[in-house]
């Protein structure tokens, strides 16, 4: 088994082997993941396949710190960032406040935050502190509202450009770790080659330092839609259906519980 990473040894994969990032929110799948990620995110996308909601928007700092305990409690070998919610940074102080939190009251290894140069003073005031930051640029699910939809980003070069410098400005402020998110493959591909911290790439194509995917969309499990970037490495919700089917047919005939079920 290989032993848990940390802020060094995931800044020595640039370059290197590509980094293997999965989304978790519970004990249960976080202990099938340990053993093969090599960072678990504790994702605030638990608002839309957890909880059933639209967004992420709505999303609290205390159930943030909820799952992110159950996904430590499953995956204690493996390194877990936890994702900052909506409205829970928006200034340095009342930043450090709650990532304080999350490093209090959880054995999180680092805290994630969306957003480009208009964040790097609360990246810089956290790291300050001790507080190891993965910053997440490209498409923001927290801007979903203010966007008025989930953009696809680095179209055109002036939006490139943004983004290298969005990049560069998290970097500096000292994030270990960067997430690029529905960005243009070539673009991503250059804010890959212009920081020296791993980019993790998620609907950015394959020229960067790694991949993270939300586990239910690559187990086929959430169903309302599908991105273009989502691979499904199995039709989870379909082998579902079918086993509860199965299931209630076998409660229904009376064929389970079977004498070796029964005491
Ligand atoms: O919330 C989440 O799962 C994320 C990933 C999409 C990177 O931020």
């Amino acid at each position: 088994m290989q032993k848990k990473l940390t802020v060094t040894t995931i800044r020595k994969r640039k370059g290197d082997t590509p980094l293997v990032m999965i989304t978790a929110y519970d004990a249960l799948f976080a202990r099938l993941f340990d053993p093969v990620a090599d960072i678990i995110l504790v994702g605030d996308s638990l608002n839309m396949t957890f909880a059933g909601r639209n967004d992420t928007l709505s999303a609290t700092l205390e159930q943030m710190i909820y799952h992110t305990n159950a996904v430590c409690a499953g995956a204690p070998g493996t390194f877990v960032i936890c994702d900052m919610p909506f409205g829970t940074y928006t200034a340095p102080e009342q930043a450090l406040t709650n990532a304080v939190r999350v490093y209090r009251e959880t054995p999180a290894d680092a805290v994630k935050i969306e957003g480009g140069r208009e964040k790097a003073a609360i990246v810089a005031r956290l790291v300050s502190e001790g507080v190891a930051v993965c910053g997440h640029i490209g498409l923001l699910p927290q801007a979903v509202r203010g966007e008025g939809g989930y953009k696809v980003k680095g179209r055109d070069e002036e939006n490139a450009l943004s983004l290298i410098e969005d990049a560069r400005a998290v970097e500096d402020a000292g994030a270990f770790c960067l997430v690029v998110e529905g960005v243009k493959a070539d673009v991503a591909k250059r804010i890959a080659e212009a920081v020296s911290i791993p980019v993790v790439g998620i609907g950015a194509g394959n020229a960067v330092d790694g991949q993270v995917l939300v586990f239910a969309d690559m187990l086929g499990l959430y169903e309302p839609f599908v991105p273009k970037f989502v691979k499904q490495y199995m039709n989870g919700a379909e082998a579902v259906k079918a086993a509860v089917e199965a299931y209630r047919k076998e409660v229904t005939e009376r064929t389970f519980p079977a004498p070796e079920h029964t005491y």
